[in-house]
């Protein structure tokens, strides 16, 4: 079922003779060039997206996206305003459930199950696949109440080994230890972020859905949450939309291009164009108009 592109290992390519090397200067990856991704027979697939469309009202938002997730990477959602990123990283906690004339067609599995099956509770499935905002969004509370309001809700003892256990955990502890009282509105924009972080950790979650959480951050902060990113990754399944091409090619072991798809009749669409091993998307794309994308001429 799955598109043999999808799952073979990275092959590295220069770029071939007559198409213009990329002009963007390229980060350090974090895929060693010569190693490239272990072999899919190994991985687990925690999402399979098939012939996925979206649709707002009569629009066709998103058309038929074939898209495998895999466990402990970071995958990246990238490509121009409007392609239908977010709307896609929507597909993968049924938030778009939430969103009134969205609808979503095709499949979606997760661990092989139908998500959008009758019998599956959205809400459960939101607890488990965590999802952080562009802007931080914290509840109006304390930093302690910002964590322990889901874990309660989702009757998971809260105690004070397990609140700096978390915040340790979205490296926030040493920050904010001595002021687990205070709001978290006085925290710093990155320190909110990764508060957000960290409520979405305490519930135990499988997967984190992140869209831009770093648009809204300063340098520092936004090195910071990458830094936490590949952190988090031992432990769990994130997917991250950026607009920030050097943070997809940074942070993310696979990247998924989507863009827009105009047609004669001027009815436009998003579709995925492009989607492999990160170091292969940015190196040596397979699609002119990922090409187009990440050397600036588009987008
Ligand atoms: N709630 C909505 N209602 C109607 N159209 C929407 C809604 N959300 C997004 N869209 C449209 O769907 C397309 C994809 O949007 P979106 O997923 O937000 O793109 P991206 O995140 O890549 O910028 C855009 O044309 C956008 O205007
Ligand atoms: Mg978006």
């Amino acid at each position: 079922m799955a598109d043999s592109r999808l799952t073979s290992p990275p092959i590295l390519h220069r770029p071939t003779e007559g198409r213009p090397e990329p002009r963007m200067e390229l980060p350090e990856l974090n895929i060693q060039a010569d190693a490239g991704l272990p072999p899919t027979a190994d991985e687990v697939v925690v999402f399979q997206a098939t012939g996925v469309n979206v649709h707002y009202g009569k629009f066709l938002a998103l058309k038929d996206v074939d898209l495998a997730i895999h466990r402990n990477e970071i995958t990246a959602l990238i490509g121009p305003s409007g392609c239908g990123k977010s709307t896609f990283l929507r597909c993968l906690n049924r938030m778009n459930d939430l969103i009134p004339g969205a609808e979503v067609g095709g499949t979606i599995t997760f661990h092989g199950e139908d998500m959008y099956a009758p019998d599956v509770d959205p809400v459960d499935l939101r607890r488990r696949i965590g999802m952080v905002f562009q802007k931080p969004n914290p509840f109006p509370k304390s930093i302690r109440e910002n964590l322990s309001f889901g874990m309660k809700v989702n009757g998971i003892r809260v105690d004070d080994d397990r609140i700096e256990q978390v915040l340790r955990h979205a490296a926030l502890w040493d920050e904010v230890k001595d002021k687990l009282d205070q709001d978290a509105y006085a925290l710093s924009g990155g320190q909110q972020q990764r508060l957000c972080i960290a409520r979405a950790i305490a519930v135990n979650p499988e997967v984190i859905l992140m869209d831009e959480p770093c648009s809204a951050l300063d340098p520092i902060s936004t090195l910071a949450i990458e830094d936490l990113m590949r952190t988090l990754r031992e432990e769990y399944t994130i997917v991250i939309v950026t607009h920030n091409m050097q943070q997809a090619a940074r942070v993310s072991d696979r990247t998924a291009f989507f863009t827009v798809q105009q047609l004669d009749g001027g009815d436009r669409h998003g579709i995925l164009a492009e989607y492999n091993a990160t170091e292969r998307v940015f190196r040596a794309p397979e699609d002119p108009r990922t090409q187009d994308y990440i050397t600036g001429r588009f987008g």
